[in-house]
């Protein structure tokens, strides 16, 4: 083999979530492995100026589109605009997410429905959307979360979208192996971006006693989205310190 072992050079790639956080990382990060990456937040305005300063300095280039992983009409929007300009599309990291903490029993109804719909409604109708015109032989990466192995004291609905998202992947991994396209989960444990509060983790219990960087997941994310990453599928990949040891 020749070249960078982690390489996407010629790949399209849809990051969902991507305005910033571990989204605006991956794109980082894919457009420095040479992707064509598209950045797909609710907070265009974010997605653009995230996307523009990534292609300022990357190997591969960056653009932005609006859209809400909960609503089916603006995912075939979304891919069809994608085909119509760069032919096809490769790469599909469902990652937009939001977290809400607090015992069951004071959630409101709107808090769990936009948990459920944001992480699992968005996760299955980005999946139906690659699994409907993603070229053979692409890859998915959803972003699950340590709260997806085991269960998250106060985080009751996020950790049943979690666990979910895990499900997610693995029935897509046994239905879409035969076109050739892959399909892992990601669990990261704590990740320094604006969803996570320092004084919201139990430091003792991480053994690397920190949270990671963006880039220390994105690097994973990357890794599985490569051809580096061709005979893993259906698979849970920490990347969490040692939390879940
Ligand atoms: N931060 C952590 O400690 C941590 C740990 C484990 C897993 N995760 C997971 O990582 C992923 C990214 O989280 P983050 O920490 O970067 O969070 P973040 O809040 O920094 O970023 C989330 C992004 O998703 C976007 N988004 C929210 N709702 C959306 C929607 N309906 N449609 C499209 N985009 C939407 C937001 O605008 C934002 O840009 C999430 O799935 C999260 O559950 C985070």
């Amino acid at each position: 083999m020749t070249g960078p072992v982690i390489d996407l050079t010629g790949k399209v790639a849809l990051v969902s979530g991507a305005a910033g956080g571990l989204g605006a990382a991956v794109a980082e990060a894919f457009a420095a492995a040479g992707a064509r990456v598209v950045l797909a937040d609710t907070d265009h305005a974010g997605a653009t100026r995230t996307a523009d300063r990534i292609a300022a300095r990357s190997a591969g280039t960056a653009e932005a589109v609006e859209l809400d992983v909960r609503d089916a009409t603006a995912w075939e929007r979304v891919t069809t605009s994608i085909r119509e300009r760069h032919g096809s599309w490769d790469v599909l990291v469902n990652n937009a997410g939001v977290y809400r903490k607090g015992p069951i029993a004071e959630m409101a109804d709107d808090e769990i429905d936009l948990v459920l719909d944001v992480n699992l409604r968005g996760t299955v109708l980005g999946t139906r959307a690659a699994a409907r015109s993603m070229a053979d032989g692409g890859a998915i990466v959803n972003i699950s979360s340590t709260a997806g192995l085991a269960g998250h004291r106060h985080a009751l609905v996020y950790s049943a979208t979690k666990f979910g998202v895990r499900g997610v992947t693995r029935s897509a991994a046994l239905e879409l192996g035969e076109r050739g396209i892959r399909v892992n989960a990601v669990c990261p444990g704590p990740i320094e971006t604006p969803m996570m509060r320092a004084d919201q983790v139990d430091w003792s219990a991480v053994p690397l006693s920190r949270a990671a960087a963006p880039r220390e997941v994105a690097a994973l994310v990357t890794y599985l989205a490569s051809d580096a990453a061709a005979y893993c599928t259906g698979g849970d990949h920490t990347v969490d310190g040692g939390l879940s040891a």
